[in-house]
């Protein structure tokens, strides 16, 4: 398979002899949050193995699919199962996605995760808008030649996500009774959580939370001139910061807790978003 680019185009024309839906926004879909789709008036779905070239899981099962609809009036797709850096991919693979759904016309990228909280004042169920990022601990997903069709090969990052975008899921937050932390969100490549010295030297560097996706998927969007936001569920405290081992149950379960307010919170913000 030849260059990103010949990827990403032969993965649309892929896209495109299924379905013509144009969608203005995006979202991936993190831990949780797999009953989305309840409340989106479905258009097409497409299987990422009907997809030449997409990254698929090898565990069998795990495929994950693209979901196209409306939310309210607004024209959406979203990602029921995202691409991990952990999982063996390369960092193209991991954010051909993101590049595919700006190609099908999305402008803004919604951005979930689960993560670990590093900030002491956080607890278990929080959720956390992403203010920015620290994501040097991983390769940068734009590492290789540049592709020119997508962006420039310095792309600035000063301002990752976007300030409108974050009052308006600020704004959606306070209407709806939530309460939203705010900070910077650390990746890790994982798959193995933090060391407690590790959680330590995330929160000296200002990290308030820890988790192993996003801040490269960011990345890539903004290269593209996507507008970004993300949002954190706060799943546990990180390592070391309370007595308890962490497990991966634990995060589930406490994103399922979670996933009520955080549907309610993404479908106000999304339907206010050309308000
Ligand atoms: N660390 C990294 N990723 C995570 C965590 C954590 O503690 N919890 C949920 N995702």
């Amino acid at each position: 398979m030849g260059t990103v680019y010949e990827k990403v185009q032969n993965c649309l024309q892929c896209i495109r002899k299924k379905t013509d839906f144009v969608p203005k926004a995006a979202l991936v879909l993190g831990s949780g949050l797999g009953d989305f789709a309840d409340n989106i008036r479905v258009e097409a779905e497409i299987g990422y193995e009907e997809i030449e070239g997409f990254p698929v899981s090898t565990v069998p099962g795990h495929a994950g699919k693209f979901i196209f609809g409306y939310l309210k009036d607004v024209p959406v797709v979203f990602m029921k199962g995202r691409v991990h850096f952990y999982e063996g991919y390369h960092m193209e693979d991991v954010v051909l996605p993101v590049r595919l759904m700006k190609l099908m016309g999305a402008g803004i990228l919604f951005l979930t995760n689960a993560s670990g909280g590093v900030n002491p004042s956080f607890r278990a169920g929080d959720l956390m808008l992403l203010t920015d990022h620290i994501s040097c601990f991983v390769q940068n997903p734009l590492i290789g030649p540049n592709v020119d069709e997508l962006g420039t090969r310095f792309p600035d990052m000063t301002a990752i996500y976007d300030g409108q975008l974050q009052e308006i899921i600020k704004r959606a937050a306070k209407e709806e009774g939530i309460v939203l932390k705010e900070g910077v969100y650390l990746q890790l490549s994982g798959p193995s959580f933090e060391s407690p010295a590790e959680v330590r030297m995330a929160r000296m560097l200002g990290a308030d939370a820890v988790g192993m996706s996003t801040a490269v998927e960011a990345i890539a969007a903004r290269h593209m001139g996507m507008r970004v936001c993300g949002i954190s569920c706060v799943c546990n405290l990180a390592a070391g910061m309370t007595p308890n081992p962490l497990s991966h149950e634990e995060v589930q379960e406490a994103a399922a807790r979670a996933a009520a307010p955080f549907t309610s919170l993404l479908i106000k913000s999304i339907s206010q978003l050309w308000d």
